[in-house]
């Protein structure tokens, strides 16, 4: 027996988010800015909307327990206050193709795209965004929460703000000029617009960061309301700043973890029942080595999970791995990044952090937001044209941990 095995119970499996694979949403601020041009189309994606079924038997047949997907917010209230019974009965259809195949779904409310009536409005900047959207996330947790223990209300909070009211290569597309200066991740800078003046976009950021933690908050308490047995929790971006000895790096490194992962989870962990981590970064002030790469740009550092779930471990809640992964076409470095991640996980459970379960990102290449469909997550290719699905062999590797619930050396 090896040792390295994970708790009892601990679940694996793989994510997906509505836009990024369902296809036909017309009604949300991304395919508006298709429309104009602004970032690539998404058109009908992977067409999992219908394929959901095919989809969860590769799911199934690669030993996952457990998915996570998300909640297509437009479809469900395409007009404010108005509520679309067939798009949740579709989702009830899903949770159930998921119960049958002994997978448990974990469900994410929101996870970047709006629907155009609240973008219109001025969206997060909207004074009663967050009774809006702890409305939304009450309706579908009473509509759904028979069928689903676990929902997330939101996905990356920081993510959606920076890039979309610092970065300017998101809706709403607004940009900040210095932030073109510390740009660490590649979220498509081809379509950014010209840079806002002055200090407008980071007013702006700060307060749609603040009125995110209300929403988070409010719709806690209001899943609550309507069902209290759900386990509500938040999913993290968390990017880990690290830094060599020198003491100004150092500092800078507390001071972006601070505005990056702390200041939000300071206000918000207090309503978590528990908190998803997505892990992708890890970056060293001061740092000299020449890291490997991802098809993404990013450095290779899967092991420093670690540090992303150290980092979230101090707020006491129980942890789930709930996106980490990395874009690789040709399948030659996937199964060195799982085997290496899920050692991370395993090691920081074995120092105490207490992480429940895995999920990869992604189970299908999908729609990777500004970069359109070039990307490659999936641990299931799809061709765009025929939208054949083709298992990865590095799917096999992630099975085997998955079956065996433990690290493969
Ligand atoms: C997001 C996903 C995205 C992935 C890879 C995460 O930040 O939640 O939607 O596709 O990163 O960039």
């Amino acid at each position: 027996m090896n040792e390295k095995t994970f708790p009892e119970g601990f679940y694996w499996g793989a994510a997906t988010a509505s836009y990024q694979v369902e296809g036909g949403i017309e009604n949300c601020d991304w395919a508006e800015a298709a429309r104009d041009g602004r970032v690539p189309p998404c058109g009908r994606a992977c067409d999992h909307y219908h394929r959901y079924e095919a989809d969860f038997d590769i799911a199934k047949s690669l030993g996952h327990t457990a998915h996570r997907f998300s909640i297509e917010w437009a479809r469900v209230e395409p007009e404010e206050g108005k509520w679309n019974e067939d798009a949740i009965e579709h989702y009830r259809d899903v949770l159930r193709a998921l119960h049958v195949r002994g997978i448990k779904p974990y469900v994410t409310l929101w996870h970047f795209t709006l629907p155009l009536w609240f973008s219109h409005t001025g969206a997060f900047e909207r004074s009663d965004a967050p009774e809006v959207f702890a409305r939304y996330c009450a309706y579908v947790v009473s509509k759904l929460g028979d069928l689903c223990e676990h929902f997330s209300t939101m996905n990356e909070a920081a993510v959606y703000a920076s890039n979309g009211y610092l970065r300017g290569s998101w809706p709403p597309f607004l940009r900040f000029t210095l932030t073109d200066k510390v740009a660490i991740t590649n979220s498509g800078r081809q379509y950014e617009a010209q840079p806002s003046r002055g200090f407008s976009p980071v007013r702006r950021y700060f307060f749609v960061m603040k009125q995110l933690a209300r929403a988070h908050n409010r719709a806690y308490d209001a899943i609550k309301r309507v069902s209290p047995q759900t386990e509500v929790s938040h999913v993290k971006h968390v990017i880990v700043f690290a830094a060599n000895r020198n003491p100004f790096n150092m500092l800078k490194a507390w001071v972006a973890n601070y505005f990056w992962t702390h200041r939000l989870m300071r206000r918000i962990h207090r309503h978590c029942d528990s908190i998803g981590l997505n892990y992708y970064f890890y970056t060293q002030f001061g740092d000299k080595r020449q890291w490997k790469k991802t098809d993404m740009d990013w450095n290779f550092a899967p092991e420093h999970i670690y540090d992303a779930l150290c980092m979230l471990g101090r707020y006491r809640k129980p942890l789930f791995v709930s996106e980490a992964g990395l874009a690789d076409e040709d399948d030659s470095d996937r199964a060195e990044y799982i085997t290496r991640q899920v050692a991370g996980v395993w090691r920081a459970i074995e120092d105490g952090v207490d992480v429940r379960g895995h999920l990869y990102w992604s189970l299908l290449d999908n729609y990777e937001w500004a970069l359109g469909f070039a990307k490659r997550f999936g641990l299931v290719e799809v061709k765009y044209d025929t939208l054949e699905r083709t298992v990865r062999p590095s799917a096999y590797v992630y099975k085997k941990i998955c079956e065996e619930n433990r690290v493969i050396e």
